[in-house]
């Protein structure tokens, strides 16, 4: 079948990566795609959120199944859009319904979702500028630090985590006053969990699931986890602490009842559940949930997963999942994020990539990347993740490394420490 990709980061690439191996995939197109999936795939110059514009290609095109990266799609529709036209109906999307997309869309729904569902969360309550009085009463009754959270997506930015109470109260106020524009309109504020971050990847037909690989991700800018927030900067598959004791807790109180509680609410959803998890202690508690996958962490989980990609889509799609066998590979699988130099600010774009032919035992996957005058360049804050195996995580980032030595473009940076406490 004819399948379309929407997205142009590195888990775009990784997924053109393994559906392009799939004995099912005739032709694969990618929207807008990068410098990377050009060179497995057609990419097709359209936004991943102009539905008309899709619509006519995948008529064009004969597309049977339509793969959504990012989660503004999601969060606009572009499940119920498909569904809702006679002549898309039949077209498998992967990826929610527009209400299951609110799980990531709405953090204060997402808490309800968890609180109903009798899924451990941190203690919040939420706030509008109507209420930023009791909102700021309400921190007076936390311990530091205090965590606050724009209700909306805000691309990652939308989460501050401060010491000083008089700042909390401050930020509060300016959060509700338009800081983050609508998505902070409501602001959820919340228990601080204190414990290691992890990430479970959860693949559904919204009644039956496979756990995917779990990872975890490095987010800050500089070593050691400091600086500012990115997309990520590298990550880990599987997380080297979860062990089977912790990974039961995690199926038994969270993935089950988030599978089944999309059931109990009648949500159509058909696609991948992200869970962010802290845990705290021995128990895992839920962060966020985000309706689609990670990036880097599916530069890390797909690559391990040895089962077509496209057969269990097509489960997915056709509500039978329960029927098919994931199979995964042992080995570990590190990745690392190339950057251009200033991300997560100000950075600039066109600077000429050398090198990438030149890698070996390593998956260079692109992610801000195009192709100008026939050479590959920048195009990104983030711009090159680098995968690779191995049965010990240590050594699978070494290679990652050694890589790295061989590619260039002006002002690169990385973080050296991936992995670093693990
Ligand atoms: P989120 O967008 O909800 O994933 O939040 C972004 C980051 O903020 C997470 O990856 C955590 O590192 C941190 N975070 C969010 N909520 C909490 C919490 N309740 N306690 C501690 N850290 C948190
Ligand atoms: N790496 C975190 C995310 O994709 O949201």
């Amino acid at each position: 079948m004819n399948i379309l990709i929407l997205g142009s980061g590195g888990r775009e690439h990784t997924f053109a990566y393994k559906i392009a191996q799939s004995k099912h995939c005739d032709t694969l197109f990618v929207a807008p795609g990068n410098a990377g999936t050009a060179q497995i795939a057609t990419n097709v110059a359209i936004g991943v959120t102009d539905f008309e514009a899709l619509k006519t290609l995948v008529l064009k095109e004969h597309i049977e199944m339509v793969v959504v990266g990012p989660e503004d799609p999601l969060v606009q529709g572009i499940y119920d859009f498909f569904k809702a036209d006679e002549q898309l109906k039949k077209v498998a999307v992967i990826g929610p319904s527009k209400e299951g997309a609110t799980l990531e869309g709405s953090k204060e729904r997402a808490k309800e979702f968890m609180i109903a569902h009798g899924i451990p969360t941190a203690a919040y309550e939420s706030f509008t500028e109507a209420t930023l009085k009791e909102g700021q009463a309400f921190l007076e009754t936390l311990q530091p630090p205090y965590v606050l959270k724009a209700d909306g997506l805000a691309a990652g930015k939308g989460v501050l985590i401060i010491q000083d109470l008089e700042e909390a109260k401050e930020e509060l106020a300016k959060m509700l006053g338009g800081k983050f524009g609508e998505a902070s309109t409501t602001v959820v504020i919340e228990e601080f969990l204190d414990g290691i971050e992890l990430s479970v990847f959860v693949l559904t037909d919204g009644k039956n699931y496979k756990i995917l690989p779990t990872a975890k991700d490095y987010k800050r800018i500089g070593e050691g986890d400091t600086g500012l927030n990115t997309g990520g900067m590298g990550a880990i598959s599987p997380v080297p602490f979860v062990d089977e004791a912790l990974m039961k807790k995690i199926e038994d109180r969270i993935v089950k009842p988030t599978i089944d509680g999309l059931a109990k609410e009648n949500i159509e959803y058909k696609g991948f559940v992200f869970i962010g998890l802290i845990k705290v202690g021995d128990e895992p508690k839920v962060i966020e949930y985000n309706v689609r996958m990670g990036d880097p962490e599916t530069e890390v989980v797909l690559p391990r997963i040895q089962s077509d990609l496209v057969q269990l889509f097509q489960a997915v799609s056709e509500g039978t999942l329960s029927r098919e066998i994931l199979e995964i590979d042992e080995r570990s699988a590190t990745t690392v994020m190339l950057v251009s130099g200033g991300y997560p600010e100000a950075y600039e774009k066109g600077k000429v990539i050398t090198g990438i032919d030149t890698v070996e035992d390593s998956i260079v996957f692109h992610a801000g990347t195009t192709t100008k005058d026939g050479a590959v360049v920048t195009n990104g804050g983030r711009v090159i993740a680098v995968t690779s195996f191995d049965n010990d995580f240590k050594e699978a980032i070494k290679k990652s490394y050694q890589n790295i030595e061989k590619l260039h473009f002006d002002r690169m940076y990385y973080r050296t420490d991936i992995g670093f406490d693990l």
